[in-house]
């Protein structure tokens, strides 16, 4: 029986979803958070894990100098930047 390859590259539903956030955070967020998401102004987003919830909730809600999104994003918006953020770090996409 062949073996299941644990380490996939992406589907293409979620390469699909990858590119969408990446062009949504260029947009938004790479001016505070830098381009490769390396931390600028706000802090570093990339090679490290924030919980989903805390996420979604200081990206709708904002915090401190960090603006709100709530208005301009919606929830799939906001999946497509999770899945650019979470993608792995070794991989086509990175
Ligand atoms: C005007 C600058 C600015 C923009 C634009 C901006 N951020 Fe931020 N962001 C910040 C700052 C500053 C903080 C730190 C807030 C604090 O805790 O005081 C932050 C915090 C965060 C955090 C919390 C990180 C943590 O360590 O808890 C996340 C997640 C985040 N930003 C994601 C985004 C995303 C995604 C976008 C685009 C949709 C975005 N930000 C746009 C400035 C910005």
């Amino acid at each position: 029986m062949k073996q299941k390859n644990r380490f996939q590259l992406p589907s293409g539903a979620l390469k699909k979803n990858i590119s969408t956030g990446q062009q949504i955070y260029e947009k938004n967020c790479a001016s505070c958070h830098g381009i490769e998401g390396q931390g600028k102004i706000g802090p570093r987003l990339r090679a490290r894990l924030i919980p989903k919830d805390s996420f979604f909730n200081v990206i709708a809600q904002g915090r401190n100098s960090m603006p709100a999104f709530r208005e301009t994003l919606d929830g799939d918006q906001l999946e497509a930047l999770w899945s650019f953020l979470q993608r792995p770090l070794t991989s086509e996409n990175n």
